[in-house]
């Protein structure tokens, strides 16, 4: 590259340490200041970081509020966040602003997928108390009656928005033998539904709903969708899975269920206020948990730092960056 192109780089903040190719990408593409040591940073630090720049590459952990917004420097024009979901950012706010806001959807679908199975498998197969069985070198030894779960084939899973990721999971869920029902704004097509059962109404799917897994995004109007009422509706013994964001499922309610076996077990990736999640999920046996592992794999993560960076790059060029949510 030459001096002239070097100097004429787009200037880019990137909040957090990305995958070695993608942070090398936007090294060479970008007048960029990475994040090294990777510290998460809090609205003050990434306003000031932001100083002097054009764009920047944001995550989830990342708290873009109404206020975070206001504070940014003039200069912003672009936040492109790594991740498919939108709701650390306050979008009205950025939309008053200006500000052009941008995601990642698609190439994480597979594999949040395949989380949203693990986490079905773990739970109903009790894979986290067979592994610290294990670890705590408690096993005497197999016996017929030792850690029994219940198998997914024959059960109906309700799936509860189904998107790109809620079609993923149809899919690998209907290879396991399950029934798949689920619920979204609007019906699908009969070749996207594949045999699916369209609930119009979700309250009227829970109650064929075995398993149910959560698909759909954290906005105002979903915070604590699934609480006590909700749960009350479930099958009793169902379990619950949440791959999409902790703060759509009310702990109290959840934990409380799981305490008495109203719901048998949950298999969750995310959580309210992450990483500081309601401790009692740590105490029951019957709850499978992982840390937000969705989107972890190094395929994805690439995937994930690439598209961000091709929005980044086509709203520098002048085009319309294909990502683009406002
Ligand atoms: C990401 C996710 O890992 O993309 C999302 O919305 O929840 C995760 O898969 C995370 O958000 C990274 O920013």
């Amino acid at each position: 590259m030459s001096t002239d192109a070097q100097a004429s780089r787009p200037t880019l903040l990137v909040t957090r340490r990305l995958p070695a190719a993608v942070e090398a990408r936007a090294a060479r593409d970008f007048d960029a200041r990475l994040n090294a040591d990777d510290r998460p940073l809090g609205a003050a630090d990434l306003v000031a970081r932001a100083d002097g720049v054009q764009g920047i590459l944001c995550a989830a952990g990342d708290r873009l509020n109404a206020e975070a917004i206001a504070a940014l420097p003039a200069g912003v024009r672009i936040l492109a966040t790594f991740s498919v979901g939108t709701d650390h950012i306050d979008l009205a706010a950025a939309k008053a602003r200006g500000l052009v806001v941008t995601n990642t959807p698609d190439v994480l679908t597979d594999a949040t997928a395949d989380i949203a199975l693990l986490l079905m498998l773990g739970a109903a197969r009790r894979a986290s108390e067979g592994e610290r069985m294990i670890r705590a070198d408690a096993w005497t030894g197999w016996t017929p009656t030792q850690l029994l779960g219940t198998h997914l084939g024959g059960k109906r899973l309700g799936i509860v928005g189904m998107g790109r990721i809620g079609q993923a999971v149809a899919r690998r869920a209907r290879a396991f033998g399950m029934t798949i029902h689920y619920s979204n704004r609007k019906r699908l097509p009969a070749e996207l539904e594949e045999g699916a059962v369209f609930h119009a109404d979700p309250e009227a799917m829970l109650a064929v709903s075995d398993v149910l897994s959560l698909h759909f995004p954290a906005t105002a109007q979903t915070t604590h969708w699934l609480n006590a009422a909700r749960i009350d509706r479930l099958p009793p013994g169902a379990i619950v899975v949440n791959t999409a964001r902790g703060s759509v499922v009310e702990d109290a309610a959840l934990i409380a269920a799981l305490r008495s076996g109203r719901i048998a077990a949950a298999g969750l990736d995310v959580f309210e206020n992450e990483p500081r999640l309601h401790p009692d999920y740590r105490t029951l046996d019957n709850a499978f948990l992982l840390p937000h592992l969705g989107s972890a794999t190094v395929e994805t993560r690439n995937a994930m730092g690439f598209k961000a960076l091709d929005n980044l790059d086509a709203f520098f060029a002048g085009a319309e960056p294909p990502d683009r949510v406002i």
